[in-house]
């Protein structure tokens, strides 16, 4: 009984409570500035980018076909026009060669999203930005490192998120980083927070619960509750730009340091993925060559066989694997209205979506349900 209820999540760790004040070096050589979220965060970059290539009457940011909606939202917000750039094929990257033809004079900015981790080809897309004045936004929601900061982001600007789902969680807020002072002073200001002795309780009993429900017992009841839809991918638009809570940015000193020193199993996938069938699955950290030395925020493969990944997902569900968004960007409910309508078809997109599945790599997975999760992929490897 009590297995049937348990179910691993796909993502997150414990929060510690532990108050710190922020070091000023904790980002550094990186200018920082603190948003109420990642989508906030981004946000801001785009009007920055705005501004830094004034005149322009409907100015566009490229951003790639599969993704989060809140790049839309963002760009929305930002009064800025998205248009939606191919995916290499079997990768999360850029297609540089139609990168290279959708850029115009219009384009202030193209965001480039480390995808659970994984980086972008910065260099590459930077040559072409740069030849259209546009800024490289590199949005790490998704991607936040254990060592050499400095190198692992590239960016003009560089977004992170520590909403839940994200590297290090604090239930919300978002930054901005950028060696450049002058880019600093483009970003818009944020909304001072209210900051009431009820807005403390308020997070306080947040983060409480918040590490009550990873529990498998308790993620496992509330994802049995109905009308909860939890990791349901639905478009929501940002409303304004806050600012980070100071709960929560007095939470970050402490989050980071346990965030370095935690233990993956990111390798353990990597070996396993290595020996599998490669004509079943394309073992994506492999095959994109990332440091491994870096954290994934999930392990991603893709299943080349759209049932067996259908299959694939069904049975590991409860041992914390997900599929991701499984659209594009195009077929998303309420974006496909705020789309130029040649952004329609994107078949690497497409393809990407029905294909990807991802291996919880969070503190909860034991060595009992690694071993479950890889007798369920043998399985699979034999038919
Ligand atoms: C790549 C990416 N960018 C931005 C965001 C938005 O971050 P937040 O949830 O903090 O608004 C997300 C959230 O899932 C994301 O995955």
């Amino acid at each position: 009984m009590i297995d049937y209820i348990k179910k691993l999540r796909p993502v997150g760790n414990t929060i510690s409570t532990k108050e710190q004040s922020i070091d000023k070096q904790l980002f550094h050589p990186f200018h920082i500035q603190l948003y109420s979220s990642g989508t906030a965060s981004l946000a801001a970059t785009i009007m920055a980018a705005i501004k830094l290539k004034p005149g322009i009457s409907n100015p566009e940011v490229v951003v790639p076909a599969y993704g989060c909606p809140d790049l839309i939202s963002a760009i929305i917000y930002a009064k800025a026009i998205p248009v939606l750039v191919e995916l290499e094929p079997d990768s999360p990257q850029i297609d540089i060669k139609h990168f290279e033809n959708l850029i115009n004079d219009k384009t202030v900015a193209v965001i480039a999203v480390r995808f659970f981790g994984i980086p972008e080809r910065i260099e590459a897309l930077y040559q072409i930005a740069k030849k259209h004045n546009a800024t490289l936004i590199e949005d790490s929601a998704q991607g936040f490192p254990v060592h050499n900061m400095a190198s692992y982001w590239q960016g003009d600007f560089v977004v992170l998120s520590f909403g839940r789902g994200k590297p290090l969680n604090l239930l919300g807020g978002g930054a901005v980083l950028t060696r450049n002072k002058t880019l600093i002073n483009l970003l818009p200001d944020a909304l001072p927070e209210k900051n009431s002795l009820k807005n403390y309780i308020k997070y306080k009993l947040k983060l409480f619960l918040y590490n009550l429900s990873i529990h498998p017992i308790a993620y496992g009841l509330i994802t049995k509750a109905p009308g909860l839809n939890i990791g349901v991918t639905v478009y929501k638009p940002l409303n304004n730009l806050g600012r980070m809570s100071v709960c929560a940015t007095q939470l970050l000193s402490s989050n980071l340091n346990i965030y370095r020193n935690r233990i993956n199993p990111q390798k353990e996938y990597f070996e396993f993925f290595k020996k599998y069938n490669p004509e079943l699955v394309y073992n994506l950290p492999e095959k994109l060559s990332y440091d491994m030395s870096q954290p994934l925020l999930r392990y991603p493969v893709i299943i080349r066989n759209e049932s067996i990944r259908d299959q694939l997902y069904k049975r590991l569900k409860p041992y914390g694997a997900s599929a991701m968004y499984k659209k594009p960007l195009y077929k998303i409910e309420n974006i496909d209205r705020l789309l130029n309508q040649q952004d329609n078809n994107h078949p690497n997109a497409s393809k990407f979506a029905r294909q990807l599945l991802t291996l919880p790599t969070h503190e909860g997975v034991s060595r009992k349900n690694l071993q479950s999760i890889k007798a369920i992929l043998k399985e699979f490897n034999r038919q």
